[in-house]
């Protein structure tokens, strides 16, 4: 087994500044991530590196076994499923959900083949099942809710199958019970046995669904902590981060955090 991301020294630089500085981290295929920390400390940055959408200005990343500067990004990116809000904007409105998650495939292989379209069709409707899409499978994109989106998003980038899927903010902005219903569900994904290594991005203790193994904090573009999730999302390490005096816990496998 190797990593499905490795970053040595991996540093981005945008306008003289390191957005991400010197980062090394790995992610095994076994290993849920959450990373969290601070507005513009880098944590799309970092998962934009993972997901071969951007190279380092400086250091090394291998993705995949694939090194960044040395593989064509465009195959090294079909093996990835990316989620974020930026992707999101490119789903028409009028496309149907069905398409939407279907098309994903076409994407990755560019094929328009009649007996390849039953076999995709069949999997969309699995993975619509799977993130409780299914009854939508018909309806337009644009009048769905915004959890309902944000959930054809992730199906969208689990269609292909990935051998890593980057989630950012999956649930932000999300009212409670979509974001509940919508963490629920990833947290299923993750706990499944074969799916495949996982990095999300939140601002919030709050959305970490249960069943992820690691976490990373990300502070001023440079990794603050970095391990096992129970051993780093701590009120200590916390209240370092944010230089503020915060209290965290954990509840049947969720997180919650105080100012105090
Ligand atoms: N292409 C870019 N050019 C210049 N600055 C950027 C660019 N992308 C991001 N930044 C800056 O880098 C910092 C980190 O951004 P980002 O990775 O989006 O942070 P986060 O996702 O943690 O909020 C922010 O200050 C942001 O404004
Ligand atoms: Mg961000």
């Amino acid at each position: 087994m190797t990593p499905a991301i490795r970053l040595h020294e991996v540093s981005v630089v945008r306008n003289d500044r390191p957005i991400v500085n010197h980062v090394h981290w790995e992610v095994w295929p076994d290993q849920r991530w959450v990373i969290i920390g601070p507005n513009g400390a880098g944590k799309t940055t970092l998962l934009r590196v993972a997901a071969a959408q951007i190279q380092p200005t400086s250091g090394q990343a291998v993705i995949l076994d694939e090194e960044l500067g040395k593989v064509n990004v465009f195959e090294l990116r079909t093996r990835i499923g990316f989620a974020s809000s930026s992707l999101a904007s490119r789903i028409p409105n009028t496309e149907t959900v069905l398409n939407a998650v279907m098309t994903a495939s076409y994407g990755v292989t560019g094929r328009w083949n009649e007996e390849y379209d039953s076999v995709d069709e069949r999997r969309a409707h699995r993975v619509l099942n799977e993130w409780q899409l299914g009854d939508l499978a018909d309806r337009s994109f644009g009048t769905l809710s915004d959890g309902e989106k944000k959930r054809v998003q992730i199906a969208r980038a689990v269609m292909t199958d990935p051998e890593l899927l980057l989630l950012d903010e999956p649930v932000a902005s999300l009212d409670l019970k979509s974001r509940e219903e919508t963490i629920r569900v990833i947290g299923n994904y993750a706990t499944s046995p074969d799916a495949p290594a996982i990095v999300m991005v939140t601002h919030h203790l709050e959305e970490i669904p249960t069943g992820f193994t690691h976490a990373l904090i990300v502070v001023d573009g440079q990794i603050f902590a970095a391990g096992e999730i129970d051993s780093t999302i701590t009120s200590l390490k916390l209240s370092e981060a944010y230089g503020l005096s915060l209290e965290v816990e954990k509840h049947g496998g969720r997180f919650s955090v105080r100012h105090h």
